[in-house]
């Protein structure tokens, strides 16, 4: 079973908690928020005070990307507003080690990322560590961008890392993840799909949100 994390990225944030209401009662599995700082990547969306407002209309999870400089000094206040997990990237966070000992002392669950050009090989020494590891598709930043096919081999490496290593993180793939993409990466082992401006930006979001999670069930059936 894939699951499903719709990115409210591309929501009309106007009409936030009817949209919320529509993927979950769609089948969502967790919400993505995106938190952008506008130093670590240029664009700016909301942080805490936001995420609490949302924590109010939905019971889904909630699965925070941080995209941010200095996120150790902002953990408590991501606890605070009701995430269930918190994912940073590792280029971002120099005491990754440290980083991720301090979301879980949060009782939180702890995620790292990789940008496009960043090697597996710089996470390999928590991925024992983490409940998620989330691939970017995309350079972090905007909704909407194009998928970066060459991605498909690093979220396969991963999953070999992971079975040969006899691991359980979620691989969760994040960027220009639509009908066409999301098979491609669930065969290659990802097990979490985001997807913003594919299911927010459509005229009808539950109709766009069946549409993907049929796309990807369906073609790890065909690998069964
Ligand atoms: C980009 C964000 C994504 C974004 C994806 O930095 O991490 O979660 O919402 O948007 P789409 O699905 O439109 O590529
Ligand atoms: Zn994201």
């Amino acid at each position: 079973m894939v699951k499903m994390a719709p990115s409210v990225l591309s929501a009309d944030f106007a009409q936030l908690a009817e949209q919320i209401r529509i993927v979950e009662e769609a089948g969502a599995d967790w919400i993505h928020l995106d938190v952008m700082d506008g130093h670590y990547v240029p664009n700016l969306t909301f942080g805490p005070l936001v995420i609490s407002g949302i924590r109010k209309i939905t019971h889904l999870p909630l699965d925070a990307h941080l995209m941010i400089e200095n996120a150790d000094l902002h953990l408590p206040a991501f606890h605070q507003a009701g995430v269930d997990q918190l994912t940073v990237h590792v280029e971002a966070c120099p005491h990754l080690w440290a980083t991720i000992d301090k979301i879980h002392d949060l009782d939180l669950k702890a995620g790292v990322t990789l940008n496009p050009a960043t090697p597996l090989s710089l996470i390999e020494p928590v991925l024992s560590r983490v409940e998620l590891v989330l691939v970017m598709t995309v350079e972090p930043g905007f909704g909407g961008q194009r998928f970066i096919p060459d991605m498909v081999e690093k979220i396969a490496a991963l999953d070999a890392y992971k079975k040969k290593n006899d691991l359980r993180f979620e691989i969760q793939v994040d960027g220009g993840i639509d009908e066409t993409t999301a098979p491609r990466v669930v065969r290659a082992g990802a097990t979490v799909l985001v997807a913003g401006s594919s299911i927010f930006g459509e005229p009808d979001i539950a109709a766009a949100f069946h549409r993907i999670k049929k796309a990807a069930e369906t073609s790890l059936l065909k690998m069964a």
